[in-house]
């Protein structure tokens, strides 16, 4: 691998042993994965840093990097946790709060932002063409599809020892070759965001080629949100080009198959999934996290549908909005509607195991179905809030 003048310094140890141990871990990895230099990169984020899934070797390795004086050489960001930072949900086990407050402390004495959610580019936008390295599914697909920025989906000590260096290996999506999509969807029917999950678990279930979306009328942010995460999770997918949406010249296209769809073939596809209306156990909604704009939405639904709802329900948002919407969060408290901050339901652990759940998440879908055995069915968020009554 060719390496700078400047990469070889900090492979000496001249900026240290813990910077050189981890380019020589990033070099290492990048020549196995075929990359002949590597890019500097302006944002990571860390993924992987719950405690139920990375247990006591994954703290004690976190402690020892922040105790030998491990730093982040760019702006770095990080995941959910397995907890819920309030501390008051009915939900959510706490069991593992004094050990994921541990994995916190190791993380932001590296100097990562407590930011605690899966929106990173909510809190800084990536520019086009710019090279990241990203964790977390959803963000990654959202970094390549809608920003046209580069980052392949690492891993989180990847991610980690990427922003200690400020650099990753030039392979895969940071090369503007794999970047070419080869199977055109076209899906001429409005989206909300009930279709836009079901056309990303298709996606993801049935294309293997990066795919080119043709999308008339043009979805908003929250759908592309919640079809790219869908499409992550049951496919790994990391781009997935949206015609007018994906900025121009940061994908290719090399088209070998086109493929047409309607809004009737995905409820047909899905039919057993989907909530049929009555009562449920508990709704979920905020997978990924929500933004300001989407809580306020769901208040005003909440409103219009005069709060209305059929049984639990609890909202995921990342710390910044709860701190930003506090009174909105004490109304909805009021109303009896839980909203947990900083916590991915997917990776925590529950207090009971509720009964019927639904959500407007194919990936909440996907992962409360395949690893916490629930019963779930999906349904749009003005459904699950009031409309089918
Ligand atoms: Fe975010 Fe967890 Fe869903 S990280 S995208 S809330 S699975």
């Amino acid at each position: 691998m060719y390496l700078t003048r400047e990469q070889e310094r900090i492979l000496a140890g001249e900026e240290g042993w813990v910077k050189a141990k981890a380019l020589k871990v990033i070099v290492r990895v990048g020549e196995a994965l075929g990359a002949d230099r590597l890019v500097k990169i302006r944002h990571a984020h860390v993924s992987g840093i719950s405690y139920t899934n990375i247990g006591e070797p994954g703290l004690k390795f976190l402690e020892e990097l922040a105790s030998s004086g491990a730093e982040t050489a760019v702006y770095t960001t990080s995941n959910p946790t397995c907890v819920d930072l309030t501390g008051e949900s009915s939900l959510i086990d706490y069991s593992y709060l004094e050990q994921q407050l541990l994995v916190n402390k190791a993380l932001e004495k590296m100097r990562v932002k407590p930011t605690y959610t899966c929106l990173p580019y909510m809190l800084r936008a990536p520019a086009p063409h710019e090279h990241l390295a990203w964790g977390e599914s959803n963000a990654v697909a959202m970094a390549n599809s809608f920003y046209g920025a580069r980052t392949n989906r690492e891993g989180g000590p990847i991610a980690l020892l990427a922003s200690i260096t400020g650099y990753i290996y030039d392979a895969g999506l940071h090369k503007i070759e794999e970047r070419t999509a080869r199977v055109m969807i076209r899906f001429y029917d409005q989206l909300d965001d009930l279709t836009a999950s079901l056309l990303g678990l298709w996606i993801g279930e049935t294309v293997n080629n990066i795919p080119l979306l043709e999308l008339t009328p043009r979805p908003s942010i929250h759908e592309i949100k919640l079809l790219l995460a869908s499409a992550a999770a049951t496919g790994s997918h990391a781009l997935v080009v949206i015609r007018g949406v994906t900025p121009p010249r940061t994908y290719g296209e090399d088209i070998v198959d086109k493929i047409s769809l309607r809004r009737e073939d995905l409820l047909k596809n899905y039919r057993d999934y989907l909530w049929s209306g009555g009562d449920y156990d508990l709704a979920y909604i905020g997978c990924p996290h929500l933004s300001g704009a989407e809580m306020l939405r769901i208040m005003q639904s909440l409103e219009k549908w005069l709060w209305k709802t059929r049984g639990k329900m609890i909202l995921s948002i990342p710390p910044i909005v709860s701190s930003v919407f506090a009174r909105e969060l004490e109304i909805l408290k009021k109303k009896g509607i839980e909203v947990i901050v900083g916590t991915c339901p997917v990776v925590t652990r529950f207090k009971y195991k509720p009964g019927l759940v639904v959500t407007n998440s194919g990936k909440a879908f996907f992962y409360l179905r395949r690893l916490h055995k629930l019963d779930v069915y999906l349904a749009s968020i003005e459904d699950i809030i009031g409309a089918k009554y």
